[in-house]
């Protein structure tokens, strides 16, 4: 049986609550013998702020680097409002991304049938619903130097963030979102403001020669950032695989958690080159939501979009695409019997804790391994 090293960082607000589903789930896969997850935890975020004055420690970062893959729960919320912009929660997963060099992120946005009403599109619009997200990571305007607020001394400031791109950025995240639509249904839609930004000019134009250089065989179309924007809620069906620069990713990810119900449902994972002499990469797994302060410790947050980063851990990371599926079908099937957290609520008549959703989820797993 292998044995892989999972760093934990469960962070702030309901991070720790979701992540301790998923501690349970992989101390089962070891019992089951799929695999043993050698498990450490470490802070971040505001948590590691209180204990160390900053958003991550260099131990942390060691431990973060050393893993086999990190689980990222969440950061953030009203009590670090006031702290220095440079240790606020969110500078602790920024650094991990840079860091690591984890300039892959593939959000799978899938609308399980069963909690399609939850969405606030109709049914017919999200039902059977999976695109997949890939939104570079490390580059664009999150990282782009100057980055600055400046004192003109006329009584003015100015506020400075920079969107730069370099080709060979572009390059290897498409090549990402290509060899994905290869699996998947062959379909590409790259997105930028090509019509306003000389970023989306290059992306345009690096995406269109990869694409016509090495991937002629996967379709390739392109759709401006609002525009896709527009489209997503109209009619998300007609995407396959959707690529964009960090910034679009973020919102559009955003965007496309709704269509699935709610964003407690989507999970991501964040990744690096392959390493040719290993064959392994870097790896970070987190939900695409937040913190969510106004309901931490209430034991009410919904622990799936944590699960399925774990899921996405087991076939990205650890070569476990058959657990990963198992692991899929639990949470379909847990749906499917009418178990609701709150957020997918819909007609529900009532709704189960983190933990009893969690539990559930690895009864059918349990199930299904046996
Ligand atoms: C996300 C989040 C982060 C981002 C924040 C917490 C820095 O919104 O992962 O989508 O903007 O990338
Ligand atoms: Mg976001």
């Amino acid at each position: 049986m292998p044995t892989k090293k999972l760093f934990l960082l469960p962070g702030d607000g309901i991070g720790p609550e979701v992540m301790a589903e998923v501690e349970k789930i992989a101390a089962f896969l070891g019992e089951a013998g799929v695999a043993h997850f050698e498990m450490e935890k470490g802070l971040v975020g505001g948590s590691a702020y209180d204990a160390h004055g900053k958003a991550i420690s260099e131990g942390d970062m060691a431990l973060a680097k050393a893993a086999d893959a990190v689980l990222f729960g969440a950061v953030g919320g009203p009590k670090w409002d006031g702290v220095p912009y440079d240790v606020r929660p969110e500078a602790g997963l920024l650094r991990l991304r840079k860091d690591l060099e984890l300039f892959a992120n593939l959000r799978p946005a899938v609308c399980f049938p069963a909690i399609a009403d939850a969405s606030s599109l109709k049914r017919e619009i999200v039902e059977g619903l999976d695109i997949m997200i890939v939104r570079e990571l490390t580059g664009g305007v999150y990282f782009g130097e100057p980055k600055e607020i400046i004192d003109l001394g006329n009584g003015q400031k100015r506020g400075i963030d920079t969107q730069v791109y370099d080709t060979y950025e572009i390059e290897r995240i498409g090549r990402v979102a290509f060899d994905l639509a290869k699996q998947r249904s062959n379909k590409v839609t790259s997105s930028d403001k090509r019509n306003v930004m000389k970023s989306g000019v290059l992306w345009h134009e690096v995406m269109s020669a990869l694409h016509k250089r090495e991937y002629p065989e996967v379709t390739l179309e392109h759709q401006l950032a609002d525009a896709l924007g527009m489209q997503l809620v109209r009619w998300p069906k007609q995407f396959d695989v959707i690529v964009t620069d960090n910034l679009f990713g973020d919102m559009l990810s955003d965007v496309a958690a709704m269509l699935t119900g709610s964003l407690g449902m989507l999970p991501s994972a964040s990744l690096g080159d392959t390493d040719p002499k290993t064959g392994t990469r870097r790896a970070l797994y987190e939900p695409v939501h937040g913190s969510a302060p106004d309901i931490a410790g209430k034991g009410r947050a919904n622990p799936l979009a944590m699960i399925g980063s774990f899921a996405m851990a087991l076939r990205y990371s650890f070569g476990l695409a058959a657990a990963a599926e198992q692991l899929s079908r639990g949470m379909a099937d847990v749906l499917a019997s009418g178990l609701r957290t709150a957020d997918i609520r819909g007609d529900a008549t009532s709704v189960v804790s983190t933990s009893e959703m969690g539990e559930a989820v690895l009864q059918a797993l349990r199930k299904a391994t046996v």
